[in-house]
């Protein structure tokens, strides 16, 4: 590192957001009782959820995992409708279906994104998908998990 400048990144995923998150939904949710956890990887969201008194089916393809309901396979629009609430944590490349699911089935939404699936940065991105919400038919607001990296929250409602 002779001759440059030692480079401390902001890291991408807070080992605490799980619980972070699972406190945010049990907040705006308290009425909701079956969630799927798009893009929900091992399942520790799952996990933290099913604490808190919801039943949770995660749908991603990771075979090394916590013990939960799980969906072996990514989400699609294709999916059948079996929940009151869509969840999801970074999801990647998932965020954008779970906006339109929702949307399309009327369902409320709490999503952290990460990465954007068309290049563009985080800003611009999160724009995109509340626009996206809006236009969809949703309520989308914002709030921030107190955490490190990715940590602002999309919250989305059906409208009326
Ligand atoms: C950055 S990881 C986040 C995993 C976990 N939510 C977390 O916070 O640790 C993104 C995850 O999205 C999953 N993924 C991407 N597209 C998906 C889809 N359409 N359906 C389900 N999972 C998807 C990947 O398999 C990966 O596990």
């Amino acid at each position: 590192m002779r001759g440059r400048a030692r480079r401390h990144p902001v890291p991408l995923a807070d080992k605490r957001r799980f619980s972070l998150f699972a406190d945010l939904v049990q907040r705006h949710f308290p009425g909701c009782r079956r969630a799927y956890d798009i893009a929900g990887g091992m399942g520790k969201l799952n996990v933290e959820l099913s604490a808190r008194g919801l039943d949770v089916l995660t749908f991603d393809k990771r075979w090394k995992r916590a013990e939960v309901k799980y969906a072996e396979r990514l989400f699609t629009l294709d999916e059948p409708c079996d929940c009151d609430l869509l969840v999801g944590m970074h999801p990647d490349g998932a965020t954008r279906v779970l906006v339109e699911y929702a949307a399309r089935h009327g369902r409320p939404f709490a999503v952290v994104p990460c990465c954007s699936d068309n290049g563009m940065s985080y800003k611009p991105w999160m724009r995109h998908l509340a626009q996206l919400g809006g236009d969809l038919g949703l309520e989308v607001v914002e709030e921030a998990l107190p955490m490190d990296g990715r940590a602002r929250v999309l919250i989305g409602r059906p409208k009326g």
